[in-house]
C-alpha cells in the first residue's frame, strides 16, 4: 500500500474513517496530521457503531500503530473520554496509541473565545463545532500556546496554564464572554496529563524508523477540502490545512516520503455550517435526511445536501494531487429518478471552471447541471463492480472522468465489506 495520503475531497463527512478503516488492513501505522475533534469519523464493524474524534480509526485494528501528530490540536479532556469510552468497548488503546509532545492543547478558554466570536458574527455564524479548534489555532501561530509537552511536568503545567487562563480571561471578559475556573481548568488539566503522560512522545523518530523500514503509513485526513483555511471557501472553513499538504507538515514525514493521494468523496454533496453551497437542493435533503441519512456525527445537526459539484471536485483533484478516488454512500441516490452532475458555473454570463475566490461571486454563481437516469435499483448488497447496475457504472465513469483521477473503491454502505475496489 505505501505511503498513502487519505483526504476528504469536498466539505468533510465523506465517510472518511470507513475507508481508512478498509485501508487499515493493510497500514502500519494510521497517523492523524491536523484538526481536532472537531472532526467525527464513523466507522461501523459488525453490529458495533464507533464514531472517532481525536484518535485515528486505525485503533480499532489490533496490529496497527496509531499516531496523533504535531498538527492536531487535542483537547485533553474529550481525548481521555474517547479513550475511556474505547477501552470500555473492548478496544486496545495502550500501546498502540502515540501522542506528538508538539501537538497543541485546546484550553477550555479556546471553547469560550470561539463562542463570543460565534455569537458576536450573529447570522453571518461560521457555524462552527464550538470545539474551541480555531481560537487553539491562532494560540499556536501567535506563539502563546500549549503543548503536549507542558503537561509532562506537573510543576510547569500549574505555572502555564495559570499565566494563561489569567491571560485569556481578560480577553474573554472584554468581549463579553464567561471567564474560565482557574481552579477547575488546573484540576481536570492536571488529571487528563496524568492519563495522558504515558502516550506523550516525540513521534518523529517513530514515524521516520517506520518509513525507513518499509512500513505503510496511512495518513487519515479530517475535514474536507473547502474547509481548508487556504483553499476552502474562507472565511466559511476550519482552521487547518486540510488538504494534502497539511499531512507533511502535520506528521513530520516529507513529500518524497508520500507514495500516493487517495480522495475520498460522496456520490453527491454535504456541508455543515454556514457558506455558500452551489450546487445545495432543499429536494435532495429532505431526501436524504428522510432516510435517516446526513446527520452530523459531531453536533448532531443535519448536513445541508446537494447534487455533485464537478467544478469543486476538480479543483480538489488539484490542489490534493489526488491519484485515486473513493466514492461514498452511492446507495444514497438508489432511489432516484435523475440524477445530476454540476459541470461548471455561469456568472454574469461567463462559464466559471474554477471556484471563486470571492465568496460572493461563488453565492451568485449558477450551476450548470448534466443530467442522467438513475439506477432505482438497491446497492447496499452489491460487491462487485460489475454487478452494479449499468446507469450507476456509467455515473461513476462520468464522476472519475470530470474530475480527472481514477475510481479506485465504491462505497454502497458503513459495512467494512459494502465496499467494492476496482
Ligand atoms: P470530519 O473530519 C464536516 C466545519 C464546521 C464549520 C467549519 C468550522 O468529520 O469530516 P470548526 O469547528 O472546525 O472551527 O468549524 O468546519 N467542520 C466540519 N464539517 N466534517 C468535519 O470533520 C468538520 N470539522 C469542521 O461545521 O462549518
Ligand atoms: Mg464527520
Amino acid at each position: 500500500m505505501a505511503n498513502t495520503i487519505l483526504i476528504g475531497a469536498q466539505w468533510g463527512d465523506e465517510g472518511k474513517g470507513k475507508i481508512i478503516d478498509v485501508l487499515t488492513e493493510s497500514a502500519d501505522f494510521v497517523v492523524r496530521s491536523q484538526g481536532g475533534s472537531n472532526a467525527g469519523h464513523t466507522v461501523r464493524v459488525g453490529d458495533q457503531q464507533y464514531i472517532l474524534h481525536l484518535i485515528p480509526s486505525g485503533i480499532l485494528h489490533k496490529k496497527t500503530k496509531s499516531v496523533i501528530g504535531n498538527g492536531v490540536v487535542i483537547d485533553p479532556l474529550t481525548l481521555v473520554a474517547e479513550i475511556d469510552e474505547l477501552e470500555g468497548l473492548g478496544v486496545r488503546v495502550g500501546g498502540n496509541l502515540f501522542i506528538s509532545e508538539k501537538a497543541h492543547v485546546v484550553m477550555p478558554y479556546h471553547r469560550e473565545l470561539e463562542a463570543c466570536s460565534e455569537n458576536r458574527r450573529g447570522k453571518n455564524q461560521i457555524g462552527t463545532t464550538r470545539r474551541g479548534i480555531g481560537p487553539a489555532y491562532m494560540d499556536k501561530m501567535g506563539r502563546g500556546g500549549l503543548r503536549m509537552i507542558d503537561l509532562i511536568d506537573k510543576k510547569k503545567l500549574i505555572d502555564r496554564v495559570t499565566f494563561r487562563v489569567r491571560e485569556n480571561n481578560r480577553l474573554i471578559k472584554a468581549l463579553g464572554g464567561k471567564a474560565v475556573s482557574l481552579k477547575k481548568t488546573l484540576t481536570d488539566y492536571e488529571k487528563a496529563a496524568s492519563r495522558l503522560r504515558p502516550y506523550i512522545i516525540n513521534t518523529l523518530p517513530l514515524l521516520h524508523k517506520a518509513v525507513n523500514n518499509g512500513a505503510n503509513v496511512l495518513f487519515e485526513g479530517a475535514q474536507g477540502s473547502y474547509l481548508d483555511i487556504d483553499h476552502g471557501t474562507y472565511p466559511f472553513v476550519t482552521s487547518s490545512n486540510t488538504t494534502s499538504g497539511g499531512a507533511c507538515t502535520g506528521s513530520g514525514i516529507p513529500p518524497n516520503k508520500i507514495d500516493r493521494v487517495i480522495g475520498v468523496m460522496k456520490a453527491y454533496t454535504t456541508r455543515v455550517g454556514g457558506g455558500p453551497l452551489p450546487t445545495e437542493s432543499e429536494a435532495i435533503g429532505d431526501m436524504l435526511h428522510g432516510m435517516g441519512r446526513e446527520f452530523g456525527a459531531t453536533t448532531g445537526r443535519p448536513r445541508r445536501c446537494g447534487w455533485l459539484d464537478a467544478v469543486t471536485l476538480r479543483q480538489s483533484v488539484m490542489v490534493n494531487g489526488i491519484d485515486d478516488l473513493a466514492i461514498t454512500n452511492l446507495d444514497g441516490l438508489d432511489t432516484l429518478e435523475e440524477i445530476k452532475i454540476c459541470t461548471h458555473y455561469r456568472l454574469d454570463g461567463r462559464r466559471v471552471n474554477f471556484v471563486p475566490s470571492d465568496l460572493e461571486d461563488l453565492a451568485r454563481c449558477r450551476a450548470v447541471y448534466r443530467s442522467f437516469p438513475g439506477w432505482l435499483k438497491d446497492t447496499s448488497g452489491i460487491r462487485e463492480w460489475k454487478k452494479l447496475p449499468l446507469n450507476a457504472r456509467r455515473y461513476l465513469k462520468v464522476v472519475a472522468e470530470l474530475a480527472g483521477a481514477k475510481l479506485m473503491i465504491v462505497s454502497i454502505g458503513p459495512a467494512r465489506d459494502q465496499t467494492i475496489f476496482l
